[in-house]
């Protein structure tokens, strides 16, 4: 039922530079795949059909990657070994693209994407945070919420108190075991914060999100926040919360990115 997908990657990725000045860390490789195809895959698996990437100018790279190459194909049939192709596929998949001209934060780049969702409930998947899960794909478990209610559904997790400043952090009201019904949102608080529950990057929206990502100001760093579309759509329609069961990494973070390669090479060794 949720077929389209926005994937924004336009950002700067100031946290990894230098480095994100020629390499964008949705780019940055785990083993022999990048970041955003771990996304992708689980974009594809949760039963996603159609994804609108968010680019720009220096994120060329991304496009490139998700194309067919053929020179490369054509050297590669030459010497019979189409084979070394497909470990691991690109996934076939259709992907439109849209540059945000300017990275003036992730409310305006989901707001790129109005009309290619074209008035239906979408997800977005933040491509630098890889959830890698046990049983079921991180955006197929928010889907099965929505599934139940019709109205958006936001991934979370519980941080630790002392870094919830550098999350949206929600208060809400305990649904069920592991949803909550949101009452309240704030980005980034400084003290005081609502709740040990913190949103992480996967989403589903109803269109509704649009109406609000219009109206919304520059909030918090300068930035047009997704947190206060939310904010503003909780005014009219309810917002759940699903506590996601899958570890997390943010590949904007040199700690869960050297995290992540251990886990994934170690996984590689022992077959
Ligand atoms: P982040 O805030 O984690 O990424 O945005 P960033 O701004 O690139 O990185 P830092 O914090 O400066 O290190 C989450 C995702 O949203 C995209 C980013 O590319 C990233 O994948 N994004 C962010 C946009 O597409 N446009 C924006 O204006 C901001």
């Amino acid at each position: 039922m949720i077929k389209k997908a926005i994937i924004p990657a336009a950002g700067y990725g100031t946290r990894s530079l230098p480095i994100s000045k020629v390499i964008p860390k949705e780019m940055f490789p785990i083993g022999i795949k990048p970041a955003i195809q771990y996304v992708v895959e689980e974009a594809i698996e949760s039963g996603i059909e159609q994804i609108l990437m968010v680019v720009s100018r220096s994120k060329n790279l991304i496009v490139d990657y998700f194309d067919h190459s053929l020179e490369l194909e054509a050297f590669l049939e030459r010497k019979n070994k189409m084979h070394l192709m497909d470990a691991p596929n690109i996934p076939d998949i259709q992907i439109h693209y849209t540059r945000q001209p300017i990275a003036k934060g992730l409310g305006d780049a989901i707001r790129l994407g109005k009309s290619f969702v074209n008035d239906e409930p979408f997800a977005v998947l933040l491509p630098d945070d890889i959830i890698l899960h046990k049983h079921s794909p991180s955006l197929k478990q928010l889907i099965d919420v929505f599934t139940k209610y019709k109205e958006s559904v936001i991934g979370l997790q519980t941080v630790d108190e002392k870094y919830l400043n550098q999350y949206g952090v929600i208060k809400g009201k305990k649904h069920s075991n592991d949803t909550y019904r949101l009452t309240d949102i704030v980005e980034k608080p400084k003290i005081n914060p609502p709740s040990q529950l913190a949103v992480i990057g996967r989403y589903v929206f109803t269109p509704m999100i649009f109406e609000q990502l219009d109206k919304i100001k520059r909030g918090i760093g300068g930035e047009y926040q997704l947190t206060d579309g939310m904010k503003a759509l909780l005014q009219s329609e309810n917002i759940y919360g699903k506590l996601i069961e899958g570890q997390r990494y943010d590949i904007g973070s040199m700690d869960d990115y050297m995290k992540l390669l251990n886990f994934v090479y170690s996984n590689m060794k022992n077959g």
